[in-house]
């Protein structure tokens, strides 16, 4: 098997600094996997993602065959079977990943571009850099018919973790206890983490645990973490984004086993009423070779219906900003 071609962008950042030595660990393709890995940032910094190479170089990864690094997305993209797009303008205090719209539109329309003309055939692409559903559709409409709508994906796996760490430890339980927490909608503050029909130790969510602290307090700490981290630290969330990305991969490659799921932003083709082509988050099931189905016949009661909406109006307004970028 060759190696598995993976493009980081944003190389140079805290999140890809974080996720660079796992993926050449094995934790991303698991330890059969070679990795050829492409570190992928903007002319400028690209002389500091050369002392990134060196470090993986200096890590004597055994499963690492390739390690390289360009500003030029014809060298890095060649090829790629991943596509990771870290790279973007993070938001500061006080900002909402939304005010990055129109700044960071753009990058994903040439990334669109790029992954079209350079990608692999069976390339597949994970939105990081936000805000990421919309980033998401950009590139998408960017690539144009090249790229099939199944092979965009944009990141809630960090929302998802962190609504089943929380869960966990409301109820006393392990997060390996709470299953079947699926993020709806955007990566924003009006994602919508569902415990209606999440278990924690094969009970549902709200039999455990108060269903009043769900909705007053679950939902809004949940859709406000990336803010409060922000604040906290003073830069936005890294190595717990690098985690997320990690499983997300992970989730696409391996079959999902059980009757669980997993949160990813997809494409919509029109299940649970989302309008198709938006991308928002629905629960996923994966085949175990990168792809992946929404899970069909999840019951939802009027209030998850009523978060729905609301998060999916807001992915649909933010369409609409970016209307001039969907050619
Ligand atoms: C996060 O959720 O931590 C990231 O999307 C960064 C941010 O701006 O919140």
């Amino acid at each position: 098997m060759s190696a598995v071609r993976v493009v980081v962008t944003g190389a140079t950042g805290q999140v890809a600094y974080a996720l660079l030595p796992r993926i050449a660990a094995g934790e991303m393709f698991g330890p059969e996997a070679e990795v050829d890995l492409r570190l992928a940032d903007i002319p400028p910094v690209i002389e500091k993602a050369k002392g990134v190479v060196m470090e993986l170089e200096d890590g004597a990864y055994p499963l690492l065959a390739r390690v390289s690094a360009s500003s030029d997305r014809a060298e890095s993209h060649t090829d790629a079977d991943w596509v990771l797009l870290v790279g973007s303008v993070p938001r500061g205090p006080g900002m909402e990943r939304g005010d990055l719209i129109r700044k960071n539109g753009p990058i994903f329309v040439d990334e669109g571009k790029a992954i079209a003309r350079y990608g692999s055939k069976n390339v597949r692409v994970v939105v990081i850099g936000n805000p990421c559903n919309t980033n998401c559709l950009i590139a998408r409409h960017a690539a144009g018919d090249t790229v099939p709508a199944d092979r965009w994906t944009a990141l809630t796996r960090l929302d998802q973790n962190r609504a089943v760490s929380l869960l966990a430890r409301k109820a006393g339980a392990r997060t390996r206890d709470v299953q079947r927490l699926a993020i709806w909608g955007n990566h924003s503050p009006t994602l919508y983490p569902d415990f209606t029909n999440a278990t924690v130790g094969g009970k549902a969510a709200d039999q455990v645990i108060d269903r009043t602290w769900l909705e007053t307090e679950f939902i809004p700490t949940v859709q406000q973490r990336g803010a409060a981290v922000i604040a906290a630290r003073g830069a936005s969330s890294a190595f717990s984004a690098a985690q997320a990305i990690v499983d997300h991969v992970k989730s696409l490659v391996a079959r999902t086993t059980g009757d669980g799921w997993f949160s990813g932003a997809v494409v919509s083709d029109g299940s649970y009423g989302v309008e198709r082509g938006i991308v928002s988050s629905f629960p996923l099931r994966s085949k175990g070779d990168g792809s992946y189905e929404i899970v069909q016949g999840v019951k939802l009661d009027a209030f998850a219906k009523s978060k729905i909406d609301a998060t999916i109006a807001e992915l649909e307004k933010e369409r609409d900003i970016v209307k001039d970028l969907l050619a």
